[in-house]
């Protein structure tokens, strides 16, 4: 495994919070991306179940299976040599009970070399964290919008019940999540949570407050087709980018100047 050894630990990345220095982290599903992003010094790499809409181009994240995670989270555990890097639990392989989802995350673990797994849940989780971390499986929490209750949440709307994203903060922790994902909720909230806890809080959607925080890659790098929620930052436009190569690269190919004497053996 390359360099595993030198990757950032559960409690290296918990400790970040204590030390005062803000969190980073970006989703990856794929070897490639999974390295640069690493390589930039990221200090967290979520292998996201965005990939059902980002890879798969499902129209939520409810699609994507445990074996296709599992695939996805392999790719990205080979490449990377320093940063954390945590794996959804996909839906539903955490809400069938303590065994069975222990079973799933202890499948991610052994299959993935990745270090912990991410589940959408506070105090309706708490006996599953408890269970997965007695197990010796670091969990990563994620309160506020919870992408995979979309249905129930009835889209994807700012979550502002400040009792009930208090207390599945605060019961995750107790539980013994390492971390927290905090999506899509007012900033004020989020500060006063991440001030609460003692365990980091990664926001998306959440505010400057937040001990670190977390975006969709493909979001930030400007390859989204379409919507992108304005909690979204685009740093880099490389849909456009793409696009402007693979057309003069065809206009090339089509007027016979690729490939040129450069690219030819004699
Ligand atoms: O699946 C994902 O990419 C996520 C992040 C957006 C937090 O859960």
């Amino acid at each position: 495994m390359p360099g595993a050894s030198r990757r950032i630990t559960v409690p290296q990345f918990s400790a970040l919070k204590t030390q005062g220095r803000k969190i980073t982290m970006l989703t990856a599903y794929d070897h490639t991306l999974a390295a640069v992003l690493d390589e930039s010094g990221v200090d967290g790499i979520l292998v996201g179940d965005s990939l059902s809409m980002v890879v798969q181009g499902h129209e939520n994240t409810l699609h994507v299976t445990l074996d296709e995670m599992i695939y996805h989270a392999e790719l990205v555990g080979r490449a990377v040599e320093r940063a954390l890097v945590v794996v959804d639990m996909p839906f539903p392989t955490y809400h069938l009970g303590v065994y069975k989802a222990i079973e799933n995350a202890g499948r991610i673990l052994k299959q993935s070399r990745c270090q912990a797994v991410k589940i959408e849940g506070g105090q309706d989780q708490a006996e599953t964290i408890r269970g997965l971390v007695s197990a010796g499986i670091p969990v990563m929490a994620h309160v506020g919008l919870r992408p995979q209750s979309v249905h129930t949440m009835g889209g994807y709307k700012v979550q502002r019940n400040e009792a009930q994203l208090q207390g599945d903060a605060q019961a995750a922790e107790d539980a013994g999540a390492f971390a927290i994902v905090l999506e899509c909720i007012p900033a004020s909230i989020a500060t006063q949570i991440s001030a609460t806890l003692r365990i980091p809080t990664i926001g998306i959607g959440a505010g400057k407050g937040c001990d670190g925080q977390v975006l969709v890659t493909h979001d930030m790098l400007g390859l989204t087709q379409g919507y992108v929620p304005r909690f979204v930052k685009t740093y880099a436009n490389l849909r456009q980018t793409i696009a402007e190569a693979v057309k003069q690269y065809c206009d090339e190919v089509r007027g016979g100047e690729f490939p040129s004497a450069e690219q030819t053996y004699e």
